[in-house]
Parts: C-alpha cells; structure tokens; sequence
C-alpha cells in the first residue's frame, strides 16, 4: 500500500477500527501523485463533527468530578482522532514534500492514534464509550490556511501540539489530584509525545524557512489569524518541555510574553 493510499483510507473511513489501524509497516512512496485536499473525514454516526457551540467540554477542574472528566476525556480522544486524521491530510496535501518530511507525519499519525486508543482506554474504565458525546471538528476547521508544509508544521506542531505541553500537563495534574492514575498515565504519555512532536514541527519550520527572516517573524507569518502565539500556549507556561523540544530561547520568551487566549478570543 502507498503513503497516500493509506492516509485516504483513513481519512475516508466510516468506522473507528478504520480510522485507528495503524498503519502498515511497509508502506511505499508515492511517485507522481497530485495532491489532494480533502474537506472532511469520513466518520461513524455517532463521531459526526458538530458546530462548536453545540459541544460543551468541561474546564480541568471538571477533572474532579468523574461525570465531568469522561466529557473531558471525549473531547481529548476527538482532538487525538483529528490529529491522527490532519496529519494524514498533509500526506495527501503535501505529495512533493521531502521524504523525511513525510516519514515524521507517518510516525507522528501512528502516535496520535495510540493517544487516541489511551484516551478511550481512560474512558471505557469510567463506563463510557467515544462517540456518547456530541464532537468538534476543531482542527478540521483550520485547513483553509494549510497550504504549505511550513503552515502545517506552524499551526500543527507550534500552535496546537505547543499549547498541549501545557494543557496535556494541567490535565495531568488534575487528574493526579482527581485521584485517576490510568488518566494521569495516559495525559503523562501524551505529553512526553508532544515534546517529540513539538521538536519535528521546530525542526520543519528551521528547514523550510529563510533563516534570515527569523523563526518567530516566520511562525507569525505561517499562522492564520485567530491562531498565532497566543492560541500556542495556555495558563501555566511549561518552559521546561519547550527547551527539551528543541525551541529556540528567544522564541520561549516570546512565547511566555504572550497573554494566552481561549479559542473565542477571550483571556485565559
Ligand atoms: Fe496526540
Ligand atoms: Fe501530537
């Protein structure tokens, strides 16, 4: 089976099974393919991307109330499932990228479906199932401004996987305090994913830009607005996982001078 082959069936798949077999251990290049940019995945019924203000996910400190917390787990298991399926988006999109390029979103994919299976693990131990909650299409919505790899890498990798260093951390700590070991492994797991992730998208963005305009004028310029530094971060800034991913010390401090902001714009 092809690179390509494989991302579109799991793009298009209708089934969970589909969308999380990971993907084959020989996969061959693609030669000559055009690139593709789909709209929308396929999904089962019950995992239908909804409108954001018809889904309401709970704050972290939901976490210490375990009806809250499997709302939180659902939310985070469809922001798993949608990296899985972004990232095979960009191996569609991105057909002509360089071959390691495409052998990190390979890898990075086949991570974001274990994230995906642990999450659902969480939740099945708390009586409930991905798919009993209405979902977003979060990321989805944002392929308007993907058209080239460093775009991708900027709102993948230094927007969204950035700001989970601290969320997949907040997360952790409150589900440590909520007395929940198996969603404070799991968030655990994620996060020391994330550094990797964080560190490919770092290492993208250096290899695809002019290095004399700067990494933090071309993560500013490879962003779309609403997202940008202040969308990349949240309220306890983890200085620490940025340094082990790789960024650059001005641009954690640039990072950490940015007031962080929710996704409707407000503060955080
Ligand atoms: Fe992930
Ligand atoms: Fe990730």
């Amino acid at each position: 089976m092809s690179v390509s082959d494989f991302a579109r069936r799991l793009i298009e798949a209708e089934t969970l099974a589909g969308k999380l077999e990971p993907p084959p251990r020989r996969l061959t290049c693609d030669e000559n393919v055009t690139a593709i940019r789909l709209t929308a995945p396929g999904r089962p019924d019950n995992l239908t991307i909804l409108a954001a203000r018809q889904v309401k996910v709970p704050p972290p400190v939901g976490m210490a109330d375990p009806a809250q917390r499997v709302r939180i787990l659902h939310a985070l298991a469809n922001h798993e499932l949608q990296a899985a399926e972004l990232f095979a988006w960009a191996l569609l999109a991105f057909p002509d990228a360089p071959g390691p390029f495409r052998r990190g979103l390979v890898a990075i994919l086949a991570d974001e479906q274990r994230h995906c299976r642990l999450y659902i693990e969480c939740l099945a131990a708390l009586g409930a199932r991905f798919g009993d909650y209405p979902v977003t299409g979060h990321f989805w919505n944002k392929i308007a401004g993907l058209t080239t790899p460093l775009q991708f890498v900027c709102t993948m990798g230094l927007t969204f996987e950035n700001a989970n260093l601290d969320f997949a951390k907040e997360y952790a700590r409150a589900a440590q305090d909520a007395g929940d070991e198996r969603t404070a492994t799991a968030l655990d797991q994620v996060h020391a994913d994330e550094i990797r992730h964080v560190r490919f998208a770092w290492r993208w963005l250096n290899q695809l830009s002019n290095p004399l305009e700067g990494a933090w004028d071309t993560y500013l310029a490879s962003v779309r607005w609403p997202l940008g530094p202040a969308r990349a971060r949240g309220k306890q800034f983890d200085r620490t996982s940025r340094r082990a991913a790789g960024l650059a010390d001005d641009f954690i401090r640039k990072l950490e001078a940015t007031a962080p902001k929710r996704p409707g714009g407000a503060p955080r």
